[in-house]
């Protein structure tokens, strides 16, 4: 799928989504620390029925997956949010709306009125904004808020900075030429709706135009003064479970669990913000064994395939999150890719746990796996 988006996206956009933070080298380093662990398969299991599901925070979902906050969705496809919000929906998993996402609370809810979806926020320097934007989650019945924490500022991604990346892009002669070469992105680019911030109002530069230098708008956005004391006022305007997405160390972790966050998030924004982060995988296991049993832990990270969904099951993880495999589905088929993508994510996940003879969730311990040999 990434091979199909990278033909179908001028190359702005699709380096806009398969890049990170400075060298890469987090992003590289997410994916491949899951071949530190191998498996410690059981045999002779009656594997005849095996079943994916599980729950978070007391609600059922059909397999341990959800769909991280992604801004700018809809340069991947005009649909954006909305055909992945169908697309969890119809397979049973929670997805995420981003502050940045391009499609509003409330539509993203019409599109899906079942499914089950989350909120992203980060504490903005207008409190006033992001205490609006989580009572408009809250009317559209989210069931979680992820607060993102590791974005003090942005991180330094060298493609965008190299294309001068803008958000939409900017029609100038390598757009142009770009935009020609890539006839279906472009179609679809024209014929539907400007993308905007959908659920912020006045995201456009000062200047007026609707092209949003990115590295310049999340500067005067985000707040570097972020402190703990902005978890305690989160969770004094949301009732429901708040997950810390970002958490990179053991310390933070256990710190997160003492002011009464009900899940952590253990990220490094894919690679996007602090280059030579630890990979989160590697962390699941020693955040577990200090936190004990009772915090959720999701990890997302270059999960690419079911295998790496039950290996961070077995250190420790209730769930995984993962961005790009849907963000690449979205660029190479629309809302059928991300169809798609869940089910090749249900039969890895599927399969791994029968090659490994384990039938439930439940089952799915540390004895599965170790460091690999
Ligand atoms: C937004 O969160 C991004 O990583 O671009």
């Amino acid at each position: 799928l990434r091979t199909i988006a990278k033909r179908r996206l001028p190359h702005g956009v699709f380096d806009y989504i398969d890049g990170g933070a400075e060298d890469e080298r987090s992003l590289a380093n997410n994916s491949s620390a899951f071949g530190r662990y191998e498996f410690r398969p059981r045999i002779l299991r009656d594997v005849s029925d095996i079943d994916t599901s599980t729950e978070l925070f007391g609600r059922p979902m059909s397999m341990p997956i959800v769909l991280a906050p992604t801004g700018f969705t809809r340069i991947a496809h005009s649909q954006g949010e909305l055909a992945v919000a169908r697309a969890a929906e119809r397979a049973g998993i929670p997805c995420s709306l981003s502050t940045m996402g391009t499609r509003s609370i409330e539509e993203m809810r019409a599109a899906a009125p079942n499914g089950e979806q989350w909120f992203q926020v980060y504490t903005w320097r207008d409190r006033g904004l992001v205490k609006e934007l989580v009572d408009r989650a809250a009317a559209a019945n989210h069931s979680a808020i992820w607060l993102t924490v590791d974005t003090a500022m942005l991180g330094r991604r060298e493609r965008d900075v190299r294309r001068g990346m803008t958000l939409p892009p900017k029609i100038g002669l390598s757009t142009l030429v770009d935009g020609v070469i890539h006839p279906w992105w472009t179609l679809d680019f024209l014929r539907n709706d400007p993308i905007t911030f959908a659920n912020v109002i006045g995201l456009s530069d000062e200047d007026g135009s609707s092209a949003v230098n990115l590295a310049e708008h999340m500067a005067r956005q985000f707040d570097p003064a972020l402190s703990w004391d902005d978890v305690d006022w989160l969770r004094s305007i949301w009732d429901g479970p708040i997950v810390l997405k970002g958490i990179q160390t053991v310390d933070d972790a256990e710190q997160a669990v003492a002011v009464g966050v009900d899940g952590i998030g253990l990220s490094n924004h894919g690679g996007r913000q602090l280059d030579d982060a630890p990979a989160p995988i590697a962390l699941v296991e020693p955040v577990r064994d200090v936190v004990g049993d009772g915090p959720t832990i999701i990890c997302d990270g270059g999960v690419r395939r079911g295998s790496d969904v039950v290996k961070a099951l077995a250190l420790g993880a209730d769930a995984v999150s993962m961005g790009r495999p849907y963000l690449f589905a979205l660029g190479a088929g629309g809302e059928r890719g991300v169809d798609h993508v869940l089910d090749f994510f249900r039969d890895g996940i599927t399969r791994t746990m029968a090659l490994n003879g384990v039938r439930s969730v439940d089952e799915i311990d540390r004895s599965l796996v170790a460091a690999a040999r």
